[in-house]
């Protein structure tokens, strides 16, 4: 049996980095990867949306160019092209992260692990015919996408009528209407390339709001420009059944029903931590998700879980910065999670990215806080580049601490501009000092100096 210092279960963002960091750390690795490298993040999540949302970003603006003097005839959305373009870019980073894994001597085990218990001075990994013995052991499986007990869905996946994110990014024929279920990020962002790619989208959301916790005020700019681009939404409404050819929702307690040629599911995603042999070793669960604390160990010594197994914040980011933790933790080296200063981003046009407490959190807390809120027109460089643009931000201050909680923003470059605010938030800096930083003139970000002076 070969022994290594760490086994790492799964090679998406939480996995590959956790093996890099330790091995730059001087241990020996071995990770596990069944499907593919790069996981969710890389192959079906993260990067594909993000190469398709660009597309759909570069064909509003190029349909929309003449307000700017720019004049642009038979502008298409190639769905095929855009297609093609995203398996290029994914294969591209695909490539990268396995040159990662063998520049710093990571073994890369390409075959299911399963936990098989305890060895001496370790864990067994079972994986290929094969067993592994490692001092510690890190699982960062993943998730899959969740699915609900909701009458006729399976059927309606095995059919091909409905399926998940992860079908819909290799979606080849276009239908020409869809049902989305459920007005999540996944659900959102995916609704939105379909809609711009001609296909009339109706949004069915359980809830009375689309994205979530999301500021309202954020939702209803969302709303207001989403239903200008070919989508339709449902909400306070919830999905009871799949039939062959239809969607079956409650509307105000009475049954609706919307035909369509694809079924589209997000409505959560789900820890894989199913038939990994946990408990050989007792870990500590919570339903699907692995029990971990602030250093991301489990309830059993030596064993860590990180990204979305762990069910807490299911971003590639916060799997990024847990396996950096979980590592460090290995090594001896303070440090811990903090899970309140984790941005999200919405990435539609406009996009939405947030990070921190809002007022409701804050007070709910039991903080004194106050909003600034400032529409983004206040950037000159947002003026130049938006016409009717309705984007604004919202800072939210610790008036006992005299410190930033909570950024909210809707607005071009938003997804960007939110790390000088994650900044802000994580080093609780008081506004006299964050008054003395210079912005880069003109840029949109400037819009947070601006709010900064109004605190
Ligand atoms: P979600 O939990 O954010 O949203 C699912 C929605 O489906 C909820 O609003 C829920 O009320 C609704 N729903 C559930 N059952 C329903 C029914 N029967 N009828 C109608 N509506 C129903 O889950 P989502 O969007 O699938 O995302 C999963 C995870 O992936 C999240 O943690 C998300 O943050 C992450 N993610 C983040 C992205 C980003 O940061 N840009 C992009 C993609 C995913």
């Amino acid at each position: 049996m070969e022994h290594f210092d760490l086994l790492v279960i799964g090679g998406g963002p939480g996995g590959y980095l956790c093996a890099e960091r330790a091995a730059q750390g001087g241990m020996s690795v071995a990770l596990f990867e069944a499907v593919h490298m790069g996981g969710t993040c890389l192959n079906e999540g993260c990067i594909p949306t993000k190469t398709l949302l660009n597309s759909t970003k570069l064909y509003r603006h190029a349909a929309e160019s003449a307000q700017f003097g720019v004049t642009a005839e038979n502008v298409k959305l190639d769905h095929a092209a855009v297609l093609k373009r995203k398996a290029q870019v994914v294969k591209q980073l695909v490539t990268g992260v396995e040159s990662a894994m063998k520049s710093h001597k990571v073994t890369v085990i390409r075959e299911t692990a399963r936990i098989a218990g305890r060895t001496e001075g370790g864990f067994q990994v079972d994986a290929g015919g094969e067993s592994y013995a490692g001092a510690r052991l890190v699982i960062a499986s993943g998730a899959q996408p969740a699915l609900p007990p909701i009458t006729g869905l399976r059927e309606a996946l095995e059919s091909g009528f409905a399926m998940t994110s992860t079908e819909a990014l290799d979606l080849k024929e276009l239908p020409q209407e869809m049902v989305v279920i459920g007005g999540g990020v996944i659900g959102l962002e995916m609704a939105y390339y379909f809609a711009m790619a001609g296909v009339k989208v109706t949004i069915i959301e359980a809830l009375p709001k689309i994205a979530g916790t999301t500021d309202p005020e954020i939702c209803k700019v969302l709303m207001d420009d989403y239903k200008k681009r070919n989508m339709t939404f449902k909400v306070d409404c919830k999905v009871t059944e799949v039939t062959r050819d239809s969607v079956v929702y409650e509307e105000k307690g009475e049954r609706q029903e919307a035909r369509c040629g694809k079924v589209l599911v997000c409505v959560g995603r789900r820890p894989n931590t199913a038939n990994l042999g946990l408990e050989t070793l007792g870990v500590e669960m919570d339903r699907a998700a692995i029990v971990t604390d602030r250093h991301l160990c489990t309830n059993v010594a030596g064993v860590y879980a990180i990204g979305d197994c762990n069910g807490k914040v299911m971003l590639a980011h916060t799997a990024y910065r847990e396996a950096e933790v979980a590592v460090n933790h290995m090594l001896g080296v303070r440090d811990e999670m903090r899970y309140g200063v984790i941005p999200s981003v919405i990435y539609t046009d406009p996009e939405v990215a947030c990070v921190g407490e809002s007022v409701e959190s804050a007070e709910a807390k039991g903080m004194h806080v106050k909003e600034v809120r400032l529409p983004m027109l206040f950037a000159g460089r947002y003026v130049a580049e938006n016409r009717g643009g309705r984007g604004f931000i919202k800072l939210v201050v610790d008036t006992d601490r005299s410190c930033l909680v909570g950024c909210h923003m809707v607005g071009s470059y938003a997804s960007e501009i939110i790390m000088t605010a994650v900044m802000m938030v994580d080093t609780e800096l008081p506004p006299q000092r964050l008054k003395k930083l210079v912005f880069p003139h003109p840029t949109v970000a400037e819009v947070i100096r601006e709010a900064i002076f109004q605190i």
